[in-house]
């Protein structure tokens, strides 16, 4: 198993439900390590750019709207296959699909505000990483 890091963000909808705490704990105990971590409010163009490969998508200001509607908590993850692991602890995109236990279906209601986000590929989790954190922002251990 290859040790990878991801990037995890605590939407605006978990932060507002007092769930940041409830979330990094589930992080943790499945053997993922924090070693980077801050509290953003994103601007448009933060988020617009972010997503910016869902740009022409149906979707796009809305998600950009929601992502700048209150405080998010980005996160840098590592451990064995973070990226996979962490994408099975939020559960499927639309909370109303997501297994029963996995974040999703426990802190989101609606497709649209789903509680948290997580790198879906190497390629994907390298340009998050760095889009949110300078190498001197991250803390190996
Ligand atoms: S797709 O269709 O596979 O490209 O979608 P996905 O990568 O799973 O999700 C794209 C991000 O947009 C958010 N979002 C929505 N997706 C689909 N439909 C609607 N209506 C929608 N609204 C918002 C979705 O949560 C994904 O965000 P992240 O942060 O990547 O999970």
């Amino acid at each position: 198993m290859a040790t990878e890091r991801t990037l995890s963000i605590i939407k605006p909808d978990a932060v507002a439900k007092n769930a940041i705490g409830e979330i990094i704990s589930r992080f943790e105990k499945a053997g993922l390590k924090v070693i980077a971590a801050k509290m953003l409010q994103l601007s448009e163009e933060q988020a617009g750019g972010f997503y910016a490969e869902h740009k022409e998508r149906p979707f796009f200001k809305d998600l950009v709207g929601f992502m700048t509607s209150g405080p998010v908590v980005v996160q840098v993850l590592e451990g064995d296959d973070a990226i996979a692991k962490n994408r099975d602890l939020m559960g499927a995109t639309n909370p109303k699909e997501a297994a029963p236990g996995t974040i999703r279906a426990d802190f989101a209601e609606t497709i649209d505000a789903n509680a948290v986000h997580g790198s879906d590929s190497p390629a994907s989790a390298e340009r998050e990483v760095a889009y949110f954190f300078n190498s001197d922002e991250i803390c190996p251990r």
